[in-house]
């Protein structure tokens, strides 16, 4: 059922965008036909099929905007982050630039509005977390200028910038399926708390994998001055040492750097597994079923991804 649906899923997802504008068209098509995870939206499905609902067809425009405001913010993120790697494809900048990569981000946040049109109150939910992930992002731009990248700031900043959009997704599976308050709230907990575990990992192999196993260019969060490492070194044992949101330049300083990275990918990965622990404790309010346990498996896989 799933696997279906997530096939039936890509061709809602490239049907959305096309365009006669043929730059608009072929970037899109660029970066959605190189793939990714598709987690938010098989999330969203899961949520949608562990309470209950059957009529999978009628989820599939609301997962394929979950996905595509997902998309348009990796093709926004790589001009800020100048990431030319994405998705195991160049990215959308490197192959057209600046400009027509803010313009297909713009193109693909635009498209949502068709998608979810049938929707009523959802829009909603989707654009609460849409505002805070362009929130998120904006934080954190701030909060590397400022150079104020503590842990406090670093969990508001991924709080928005992923796990919002994790929360609406869940949310809105169980809400379609026709699922009660009690537990359209248990879900948006789980999807919260997935995306937050998601992100620390993110960081956490933004410094330990390479780009041809991330698909996407790596090691920017510590050059650029954020990452869960930074807000480590920042609040952690090396306190006041918040000059690894400095480029370095000298031999030492990188040793010093990759040493904090080290322990830092440690407690990382002790915060994502306290996360994905509390995310699964919130299912306990869903009937057993073979989608409540591939719910768990996803938390299990935010945490163990290798990629
Ligand atoms: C990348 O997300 C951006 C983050 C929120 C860390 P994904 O890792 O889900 O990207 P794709 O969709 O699989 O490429
Ligand atoms: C997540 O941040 C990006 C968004 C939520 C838009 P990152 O900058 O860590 O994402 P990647 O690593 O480039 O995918
Ligand atoms: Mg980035
Ligand atoms: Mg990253």
């Amino acid at each position: 059922m799933i696997q279906q649906a997530m096939q039936a899923l890509e061709t809602v997802i490239l049907d959305s965008v096309t365009s006669d504008v043929k730059t608009l068209h072929d970037a899109s098509r660029h970066i959605l036909e190189a793939g990714g995870k598709r987690v938010r939206p098989r999330l969203m499905l899961l949520s949608y099929l562990a309470c209950g609902g059957t009529q999978i067809e009628r989820v599939l425009p609301a997962a394929a905007a979950v996905e595509l405001v997902h998309t348009a913010s990796v093709v926004h993120d790589d001009i800020n982050d100048h990431g030319v790697i994405r998705r195991g494809r160049p990215s959308v900048n490197a192959l057209w630039g600046r400009t027509f990569a803010l313009l297909t981000g713009d193109f693909l946040f635009t498209k949502v509005y068709e998608l979810m049109a049938p929707y009523k109150d959802l829009n909603i939910v989707l654009s609460e977390a849409t505002v805070a992930l362009v929130e998120g992002e904006t934080l954190q731009a701030s909060a590397v200028k400022d150079n104020n990248f503590s842990r406090q700031v670093y969990y508001d900043i991924i709080a928005r910038k992923t796990a919002a959009l994790f929360r609406s997704a869940a949310h809105m599976g169980g809400d379609l399926a026709g699922a009660d308050k009690t537990t359209v709230e248990a879900l948006r907990l789980y999807g919260f708390n997935v995306g937050l575990a998601f992100q620390i990992v993110d960081d956490v192999l933004d410094l330990t994998a390479d780009t041809e196993q991330l698909g996407k260019t790596s090691g920017i969060d510590i050059q650029q001055g954020r990452g869960y490492a930074v807000a480590y070194a920042v609040n952690g044992e090396a306190k006041g040492q918040a000059a690894v949101a400095e480029p370095s330049a000298d031999p030492m300083t990188a040793i010093r750097e990759k040493m904090l990275a080290g322990e830092a990918v440690k407690e990382g990965y002790a915060q994502a597994n306290m996360l994905k622990q509390a995310a699964v404790a919130s299912l306990d309010v869903l009937p057993a079923s073979s989608y409540k346990d591939s719910l768990i498996e996803l938390a299990r896989l935010v945490v163990e991804r290798d990629h």
